[in-house]
This record gives structure tokens, sequence and C-alpha cells, in this order.
């Protein structure tokens, strides 16, 4: 017989004969009334059983985390809460679960902390709120390539193992099958990295991005979406070692066109979950409201969950330069009581995310594009500005997050991007394909970078981007 998923049985008329279906027991109440949950939607379908025509061994058997199958007709709930039920005529215990071991877990039903959560993250996904992001996780990975796939881009995958780094920041993974105890070395006794698998030193991927502009240069519009890994000590509610990272990159688009796509495709996938992913939003947007009466006024959130994204839909995002920025940080209340770690005194200072939210927050109270960076803090591919002193960078600030997008326009004169990268001690041998590309047809082009993790925090709202990964990677942790 065919199987149904609960979100399908929901949405039945409740004159079915018979349905069968599987899933896991959230509660058994009465010795009557399961709740069961497959995970396809937020909510769970009530199955009535008769206890008096049932075995007692199956009946010990209906614990809170075991999996079941029922089958029986749909029907009317008579009961507040639910429009259908399913009247058990038939109940197979698929895999049983020992209430005295479920107890200890975070299957018990009784609120267990997001901390908690994360210790068992092997089981957390059966949870409400990680059922419910992870859906929209799901949903919105799924958006993103509609938005790409509708707009001519073609999905490209670029290396994960590679022997450049992309962000000359050299927060590099390294990637080796020589031996740890016994490498082999060189004269200085310096590691002999040309023994090792590749013939040189490799790693993993920083950014796709490299790879992702020679493939612009024939294809004209890309995007990638992939995991990317950053060796930054960052131990932050925003940072990850191992994150997803979308890449489009667009030939002959100058730096306005790039941030018009930034905020076209932000509102698309924002605008997608909210029309998809209603009950995991309201769900989502609960949970926000009950964390935040714990939390000081001035901590809790600005607006519900759901008015927030609309929020965004509904207001253009706001294009400031970094020079104004930097005049508004250096002129505001916290700057001159001294609340910010560090204070903005002169021109060139690299921002931090008190600043980023305070412009987004406090300031402009909506998003914010900030462009034309300072060429000394941002990295060596980036378009040079004819002041000689900034580069056509753009970064979009989220309210909440701080920096969801990182982008610019490509330095795309041969000679400029070759001093550029001596004077920042990046070996132009290491990267003669990249600066091939600025001899073969070289043109103008631009693309970002956005963190996966970041908006999906944003579409959830959940403060730690340890719990919108199914299992995060972060300094000292690799668990699972
Ligand atoms: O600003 P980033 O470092 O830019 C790049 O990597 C460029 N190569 C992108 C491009 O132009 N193609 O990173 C881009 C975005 C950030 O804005 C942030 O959202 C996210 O990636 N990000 C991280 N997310 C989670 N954990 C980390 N450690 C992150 N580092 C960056
Ligand atoms: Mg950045």
């Amino acid at each position: 017989m065919h199987e149904h998923v609960i979100s399908e049985v929901l949405a039945m008329d409740p004159s079915i004969n018979s349905v069968t279906i599987s899933g896991w027991v959230r509660a058994f109440r009465s010795n009557r009334f399961i709740q069961m949950n497959d995970g396809s939607t937020l909510n769970n379908l009530q199955c009535v059983v008769d206890f008096e025509s049932f075995d007692q061994e199956i009946l010990k058997e209906i614990n809170v985390g075991a999996a079941i199958k029922v089958t029986g007709p749909l029907v009317a709930s008579q009961g507040q809460g639910q429009a259908v039920e399913v009247q058990v005529q038939q109940i197979d215990i698929l895999g049983t679960a020992d209430p005295e071991e479920v107890k200890l877990t975070i299957l018990s039903p009784k609120r267990h902390s997001l901390e908690t959560l994360r210790e068992q993250a092997h089981l957390r996904v059966r949870t409400n709120t990680f059922g419910a992001v992870m859906r929209l996780r799901s949903k919105l990975a799924f958006a993103v390539h509609e938005y790409f796939q509708k707009n001519g881009f073609n999905y490209m995958h670029t290396p994960i193992i590679t022997a450049s780094d992309a962000e000359g920041a050299g927060e590099m993974f390294r990637v080796s099958n020589l031996s740890a105890e016994n490498p082999p070395k060189k004269e200085n006794q310096a590691v002999d990295f040309s023994k090792d698998f590749f013939g040189k030193e490799t790693h993993l991927t920083v950014s796709g991005q490299l790879e992702a502009e020679t493939y612009a240069m024939g294809l004209s519009k890309v995007y990638t979406f992939g995991p990317t890994f950053r060796a930054e000590n960052s131990n932050t509610s925003r940072h990850l070692a191992e994150f997803w990272m979308i890449e489009p990159e667009v030939a002959f688009n100058d730096l306005h066109d790039n941030m018009d796509l930034a905020e076209d495709f932000i509102k698309y996938v924002v605008r997608y979950a909210l029309e998809h992913c209603q009950d995991d939003l309201n769900f989502l947007e609960k949970r926000l409201i009950e964390e935040d009466k714990s939390k000081p006024q001035n901590q809790r959130s600005p607006m519900p969950l759901k008015e927030k994204l609309a929020f965004i839909l509904e207001n253009n995002f706001m294009r400031v330069s970094y020079t104004e920025a930097i005049d508004i940080l250096k002129n505001s209340k916290p700057n001159k009581k001294k609340k910010f770690k560090y204070p903005i005194d002169e021109w060139g200072a690299d921002l931090q995310s008190e600043h980023e939210r305070y412009l987004v927050e406090k300031h402009f109270e909506c998003p914010v594009i900030l462009y034309d960076y300072p060429a000394k803090i941002k990295a060596f591919y980036m378009r040079l500005n004819d002041d000689g002193k900034t580069v056509r960078a753009m970064d979009v600030l989220f309210p909440g997050i701080g920096e969801i997008v990182g982008g610019s326009q490509r330095e795309e004169r041969y000679q400029v991007l070759k001093d550029k990268m001596e004077a920042m001690d990046i070996d132009p041998k290491e990267l003669h394909w990249y600066l091939d590309l600025r001899k073969f047809g070289t043109c103008v082009h631009s693309g970002f970078g956005l963190g996966f993790e970041r908006l999906v925090q944003f579409v959830t709202g959940m403060g730690n981007i340890r719990d919108v990964i199914p299992y995060p990677r972060t300094p000292g942790n690799a668990n699972f």
C-alpha cells in the first residue's frame, strides 16, 4: 500500500478509507492518543487507538521516540487542535525506544536549552525547533538555485581542494597525506610538500571566487553554492570553520549592478521562505517571542520574525559609502561615550561587527550596503578606484547579523592587478591563470559571496550560527 507523509495526510479530506503513515512517537496520552511526527511538517498527526482492542504487548512499546507505522481511516477529529485524525486499525512497532533511556536525552518531552541540544546534535532534528530550522534551510537552498536558474546563471562546481588562497588571508586548513610523525624534509628542514599527494602544498578552499571568475569569462553568469572552510579562530555566534557560501560572478557587471543583484537575490529567497514555510515561520516567531521574555528590553527583537522578513522585502537597502559611514560612526553617541570596544577615530579603520550593527540597527534601521572601502583593508582582487585609495568593494549588512554579503567589482587591468599582488606579497606565478584572464579579453566583472548560514540565521531568527547547520564545525569542535 502507498504510504503518505504527514504533511499530505493533514491536507486530505477526512473521508479516506485508509491511510498508512510511518513516523516517530512524540507523545502518547491516556493510552489512547498518539502524537506522531515524521518531519514532513511541524504538525503532528493524531492517531487514536482503541486500547481495548490492542495487544498490551504492542501498547507497551508505544513510547516517546519509538518508530511506528499506523494504518486506519482518516476521520474528522472530535478534539481540538487538529482537523483530522487517524483511527488506528493496525499498528506496527518499527523500532522501540526505552523510556528510561529516552528520559536522559533531548527526546524527552520538556524544554531543553539550545546548548544541551547541541550536545545531542544527532537527535536534535527531532525537536520542533530543529525540524523547523532544517526544513527552512532546505527550502532556502532550493530558492537559491531557483533564483539563479531562472535568471540565466550556470551552476558551477569549484574545487574544494586548492593550491591558492582566494582571500589572501592565510586562514586555511592544510590537506595532506604526508606522515604526521615523520614527513619528508628539505635540506633546510622544512616539510617537503613536493612529496605530498598533489606535488605541492594544498588546502581546503576559503572561497570559489577565483575559479568562478574564470568561468564567468566564458559563461558570463555563473554561481557556486558549496562548502568553504576558514581556519580563523573566531568563537562567535556568526562564524563557522565550515560554512556554505553562494558566490555569483557576472561578466560585464559593475559594482552597482552587483549591489542590485545582491538585493534582488536576497529579497527573492526571503520572499520564497515567507510564501512556502508558513507553519515553520509561525512556530519560530512564537519561539522568539518566548525567548525574548527572558531577555533585557534592549536585547529583544524590535519586530516579530515575519514582520522583520516582510520589512526586508518592502524597503530598499540603504547604499552608503565607507567614507560616509565613518563620519556617522565617528560622530555617533557610542563612539563619543567610548562604548565601542574598537573606537573609530580615523578614516581607514576596519569596521567591526559592533560598528556594522550600529549602522544597521540604530542609525539607518534597515539593511545597508556599504561600498568603496579603503584598499588596505580589503582583498587583493578588488577594483581600485580612481582616487587610488579605495576599492569597489561592497558589504551587505543586516540587522541582528552584521555582514551577510561581501563582494566587489574585480580588478580587470593586468598591470594594476599584478602590481597589487606583488605589493600584498601574493606570488603572481602561483596565480598565473588568474592573471591570464586579464590578458585574453578582460572585462569589467563583479560578484559576491553570501554566507548561507547567516541567511538561515536571519530567516529563522536563530541567534547562534551553530543552530542553523546540522553539524557545526568551530574551534575545538568537530563532533559527529
Ligand atoms: O566576505 P567574504 O570573506 O568574501 C569572500 O570570500 C569573497 N571571495 C566572496 C566573493 O566575492 N565571491 O565572505 C563572504 C560571506 C560573508 O559576508 C559572510 O556572510 C560569510 O561569507 N562568511 C562566513 N560565514 C560563516 N562563518 C564564517 N567564518 C564566515 N566567513 C565569511
Ligand atoms: Mg567580508
